[in-house]
């Protein structure tokens, strides 16, 4: 992200982008949880080792080429603290609230087994197939059920060229010279791709926004969805209709190749950790059999696939920039140790050494899914996964990232034995790095071996009448809502 890249360009070229991380972690276990960088004048701190630190982080740095530029102010990642983002957070988590998120189970669901059905049509390329679901998942979730998703229509080939162009302004070694120069930001010529960029995110974002206005307006049956709460609730929010618009908006870039990187990460560690996956394959057969398919309802009874889950994630942590995570900075004079980080600085969580503090996780380089489990058998709730950020700017999309996640996972292991191709080369690191995995025409990090666990026929008809409505709502055959775990993930 723009406030580390003067900082990478320090760094020789070959240890840029996912290895900066790595190189980064050994400072951290060298001199400490804290590192400062400083290129000329300015200066970031990067943090090895989690501390709750309240709302002093909540606040990002300037972002010019990316936020104002690319985002014109409007696009809540980049958001600094204050009244807008304080409208926006509100909106966002009381709309994907646990409970609320619930509400997008089914559409969780009737997706999935397209899922199933796709690997086993076409095995070598479940990354694809992992992307369409995450990105299709998203689209609804923002737009409604009838939200255009596939790869031709024309609107979701321009989320997908957007979304490139400001991957590219968010590459660890681009950089942005109006980020040390701001005044540049007003010359005409200055960042005109970026300038453009707003421009066609705005036309994009305002007919997305206005096309589920018009589907309310007919009646059309839309199912539940961000924009049409926002629709029906936005006084409430006091959000106007460009932030509305571009809230939806950045959902998409903040949902699809995340939950895509998570997705094949834990299928990955499924492929490399064979007794593992063994293990998590006995206790679906216990709890599930292989006469039905496991559903939302299941969730709770599955504690050893929530721990492998954990596992996976915090053996490969997914951060949305894989470099050191999201930039944050201090709202005031913050304590640390015997460290004081002035107010105004630009801090990041360095998601690997975090997920690597051997205080918490003991020998954090060994795949354990049974260190996230308790003497008594449940998941332990004294240790966290930081998969989703830190503090105010905890990401809102969590507890419906962890249902899309939950539900394609408990239904691949159900279904399928998974097995690394030994005659294809293996990147178990190339999941975190979402420069690279997010090409999946062109980069696959490993190869994985799909074996179905009951007779391919008898599969194809269970997903074929795969439970849409009563089991996968949460709601029981008597009509009682099921209580869901939020302990996954
Ligand atoms: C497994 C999938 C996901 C992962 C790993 C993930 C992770 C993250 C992380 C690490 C952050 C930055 C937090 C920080 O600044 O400390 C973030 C921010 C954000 N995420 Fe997610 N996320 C996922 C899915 C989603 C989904 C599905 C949505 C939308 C429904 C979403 C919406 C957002 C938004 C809007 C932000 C910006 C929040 C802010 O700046 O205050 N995310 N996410």
């Amino acid at each position: 992200m723009s406030s580390l890249q003067p900082f990478l360009a320090l760094l020789p070229s070959a240890i840029k982008v996912l290895h900066a991380t790595r190189f980064i972690s050994g400072w951290i276990n060298e001199y400490g949880p804290l590192i400062t960088l400083r290129s000329g004048l300015r200066k970031v701190v990067i943090i090895g080792r989690y501390k709750n630190q309240g709302g002093t982080l909540a606040d990002r740095p300037r972002m010019i080429a990316t936020g104002e530029l690319f985002g014109g102010g409007l696009s809540i990642a980049y958001t600094p603290f204050g009244d807008r983002f304080r409208r926006m957070c509100r909106a966002l988590h009381t709309h994907f609230q646990p409970k609320a998120a619930g509400a997008y189970q089914p559409l969780q669901t009737s997706n999935v087994k397209n899922l199933i059905f796709n690997i086993l049509d076409d095995p070598y390329n479940f990354q694809n197939h992992v992307t369409s679901y995450a990105a299709t998942v998203i689209t609804k979730v923002t737009y409604g059920n009838t939200a255009p998703t596939s790869a031709t229509d024309p609107q979701v080939i321009e989320m997908r060229k957007l979304r490139k162009l400001i991957d590219g302004a968010l590459r660890a070694d681009a950089f942005y010279l109006v980020d040390s120069i701001p005044w540049l930001k007003y010359i005409p010529w200055y960042g005109r791709e970026l300038k453009q960029g707003f421009e066609r995110s705005k036309r994009l974002n305002t007919g997305q926004l206005n096309r589920v206005k018009e589907q309310m307006q007919s009646d059309v049956d839309i199912g539940p969805s961000f924009t049409r709460y926002m629709l029906e609730n936005g006084d409430h929010h006091g959000l106007t209709e460009d932030e509305t618009a571009f809230l939806g908006g950045s959902l998409f870039r903040a949902g699809s190749n995340t939950t895509t990187s998570v997705i094949c990460t834990v299928l990955m560690a499924a492929a490399c950790f064979l007794d593992e996956q063994v293990k998590v394959q006995a206790e679906l057969d216990a709890v599930i059999g292989n006469h039905q398919a496991p559903t939302f309802t299941d969730q709770q009874s599955l504690t050893r696939l929530h721990a492998f889950i954990s596992e996976a994630v915090r053996w490969r942590p997914v951060a949305p920039n894989v470099t050191a995570g999201f930039p944050h900075r201090t709202t005031k004079d913050v304590i640390w140790d015997n460290h004081c980080i002035p107010a105004g600085t630009t801090i990041f969580g360095n998601h690997w050494s975090i997920c690597r503090d051997p205080e918490v996780y003991p020998e954090p380089d060994a795949f354990k899914p049974q260190r996230w489990i308790n003497d008594q058998g449940s998941l332990r709730d004294d240790l966290a996964n930081f998969l989703y950020g830190f503090g105010r700017r905890v990401s809102p999309g969590q507890h419906v990232a962890n249902r899309t996640v939950f539900i394609s996972v408990v239904l691949i292991l159900w279904a399928f034995q998974l097995t690394l191709d030994p005659t294809q080369p293996l990147d178990d690191m190339g999941f975190m790095n979402s420069e690279k995995a997010h090409r999946p025409f062109t980069y696959q990090p490993c190869t994985i071996e799909f074996k179905a666990r009951i007779p391919e026929t008898e599969l194809r008809r269970m997903m074929q009448i795969y439970p849409e409505v009563v089991r996968a709502n949460g709601i029981d055959q008597q009509g009682n809502e099921i209580p869901l775990s939020e302990a996954c993930l």
